[in-house]
């Protein structure tokens, strides 16, 4: 998953949560740099995918692809044993995300037939005031908000790695766009799509001058990316060491050795 204490902003939209429409959704296609590449690695080409503002239209869609195959896949979700049953969604999640697609600040990968293959789900941050150092939420503050238990270890987790109010003030800068969850169909995985939703997000936010972007990732690939596109790594908690109140979140055979850790980035663009 991707990103952090955000989570807790977008719950108390009014102060954070900006109806921030990007410039109005001119599809464009991205050439992916040529790298050195396993054999079986395949990379979309340019005019194969085409990528864009996520349009009301295609949000229902959107939302099944997060729920049928972020939460099944994506390595934290899978530590904590959240549950990930076709047809569970967690509301307050779904809410989010639907803020964000509203907002007009997710982006999607279309194959040449219109297939939704890929999205970018993100949003806008403003920062809410000059305080030097925010507390971090805490788990009761969750669970008052209507968050389940278990997702709880998530949202703190991510918070202790980047909670943008801190990053704001420590950055210098009074808005930045965090990418929350990237997630790529199952059968079009491995071919750069992340990496490509990953950039369009940069190139959006630059053209609306957005000067800071970041992004939480749970995820070794999405690590891959970020690294590749230029991010700085600001915290890294490896999920062996996780604990919250002293007490140890994760089990350590569950832990999935490709996906040891969750590292937080930014990149100023
Ligand atoms: C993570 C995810 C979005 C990656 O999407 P993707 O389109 O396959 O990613 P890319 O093709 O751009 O690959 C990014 C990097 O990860 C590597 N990678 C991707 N899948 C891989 C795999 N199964 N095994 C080994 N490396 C892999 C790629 O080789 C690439 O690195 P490289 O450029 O150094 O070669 C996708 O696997 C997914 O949807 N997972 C479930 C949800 C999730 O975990 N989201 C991310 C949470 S932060």
């Amino acid at each position: 998953m991707c990103t952090s204490g955000f989570l807790l902003f977008c719950m108390r939209r009014s102060f954070f949560h900006l109806k921030f429409v990007f410039r109005k959704s001119i599809t464009s296609a991205y050439s992916p740099q040529r790298r050195r590449l396993p054999q079986n690695y395949t990379t979309m080409e340019k005019d194969q995918l085409i990528l864009s503002i996520v349009k009301s239209e295609d949000f229902e869609e959107a939302l099944d692809i997060f729920w049928k195959h972020f939460m099944p896949n994506e390595p934290v979700t899978g530590l904590i044993g959240c549950h990930t049953a076709v047809g569970y969604r967690i509301y307050n999640l779904d809410l989010l995300l639907r803020e964000m697609l509203q907002s007009q600040t997710c982006f999607m990968a279309k194959d040449q037939k219109g297939n939704i293959i890929g999205i970018a789900f993100c949003t806008v941050i403003l920062k809410k005031d000059d305080t030097t150092i925010h507390e971090l939420p805490t788990r009761d503050e969750y669970l008052c908000q209507g968050w389940p238990v278990d997702f709880t270890h998530i949202l703190l987790l991510l918070d202790h790695l980047g909670y943008h109010p801190n990053i704001m003030n420590d950055k210098k800068v009074n808005q930045l766009l965090d990418i929350f969850a990237v997630v790529v169909k199952p059968n079009y995985r491995r071919m750069g799509i992340a990496t490509q939703l990953i950039t369009k997000a940069i190139t959006e936010a630059q053209l609306v001058d957005i000067p800071l972007v970041t992004v939480v990732c749970t995820s070794a690939f999405t690590q891959r990316c970020c690294a590749k596109l230029g991010f700085n790594a600001e915290n890294t908690i490896f999920y062996k060491d996780w604990h919250y109140k002293n007490i140890k979140i994760f089990d350590n055979n569950k832990i999935d050795p490709v996906h040891p850790a969750a590292i937080s980035y930014y990149k100023y663009i």
